[in-house]
């Protein structure tokens, strides 16, 4: 496994193998865990060599503190990763990834509205900058992302449309720890009692699929908000269910229409999301 920093050092150590295959590309901010792995085994399975990219990218926060105490574990990722398969792995500074500031404004219309794109402005902008960056440097076949981000991944792929990328994304199932608890970087910053309480968020989820239909969309979305802050650990920030094309709230059940219910909540001071699927 090759560690690189420049674009032009990735470059090279792909050009031989790009002759030979695909190239899968996992793009991480770091602070790997067995959810990252879950998508660089994957891509390993279906590709000639994988890069994974370790970029804690400033432009996707909106709020500087979250920045700074985000998770850096170089050391252990690069352990972790190398039991994967993983042939290169890409760490670029922040002047590599941005020579000059990046002004460009992406537009994802109504899928960035709601949601994380609600609460957190500016944020899909910036996945959209480092993620087309990512790509422009990697040059990869297929690119793998994590269910638990939903929105993001629907993001990403109207990205893919609208810069017209032939790189293939490939949506990857939520991997979670024994209680239930979505894997996130963020779980490292919670304490051993916040972790068992915030697996409270997927026990409700898991209860609010079973009473999709028998209650309105609107009771069901605050049942699930006053049962997850019953937990005293716990406070959301939103539930909303909404059909997983276009991301937009549904008023009613309807069987032919895809739904999604998706939620941020904090346990303390981190910031968790997870969502669960109701069809
Ligand atoms: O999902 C993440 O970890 C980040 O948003 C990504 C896609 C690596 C872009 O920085």
């Amino acid at each position: 496994m090759l560690l690189v920093k420049t674009v032009e050092e990735l470059q090279n150590s792909l050009k031989k193998v790009r002759e030979l295959g695909t190239i899968g590309f996992v793009p991480t901010m770091g602070a790997l865990h067995r959810g990252h792995l879950s998508l660089v085994k994957r891509a390993v399975t279906e590709n000639m060599a994988v890069v994974v990219s370790i970029f804690v990218n400033p432009t996707q926060f909106n709020d500087p503190g979250d920045l700074e105490k985000y998770p850096r574990t170089l050391e252990s990722d690069l352990k972790l990763l190398e039991q994967t398969g993983c042939k290169v792995v890409f760490y670029p500074g922040a002047k590599e990834v941005y020579p000059e500031p990046d002004t460009r404004q992406f537009n994802f219309g109504q899928l960035e509205t709601g949601m994380e794109g609600k609460h957190r402005p500016g944020h899909f902008n910036g996945v959209a900058q480092v993620v087309s960056k990512l790509f422009d440097m990697v040059k990869p076949h297929k690119a793998y992302f994590g269910l638990k981000d939903f929105q993001q991944l629907a993001i990403i792929k109207a990205m893919v449309k609208q810069l017209n990328l032939d790189i293939e994304i490939v949506p990857c199932e939520i991997v979670r720890e024994a209680n239930g608890l979505a894997m996130s970087s963020r779980n490292e910053l919670l304490t051993p009692e916040e972790r068992k309480n915030a697996a409270h968020i997927f026990d409700t989820l898991k209860k609010a699929k079973k009473q999709k239909g028998k209650i309105s969309v609107s009771e069901l979305e605050n049942w699930v908000i006053k049962t997850i802050n019953e937990n005293p650990f716990l406070e959301v920030e939103y539930f909303e269910i909404v059909d997983n094309n276009q991301l937009q709230p549904v008023n009613n059940w309807n069987e032919n229409i895809k739904t999604i219910g998706c939620v941020a909540a904090f346990c303390g001071n981190v910031r968790l999301i997870d969502n669960i699927c109701f069809n």
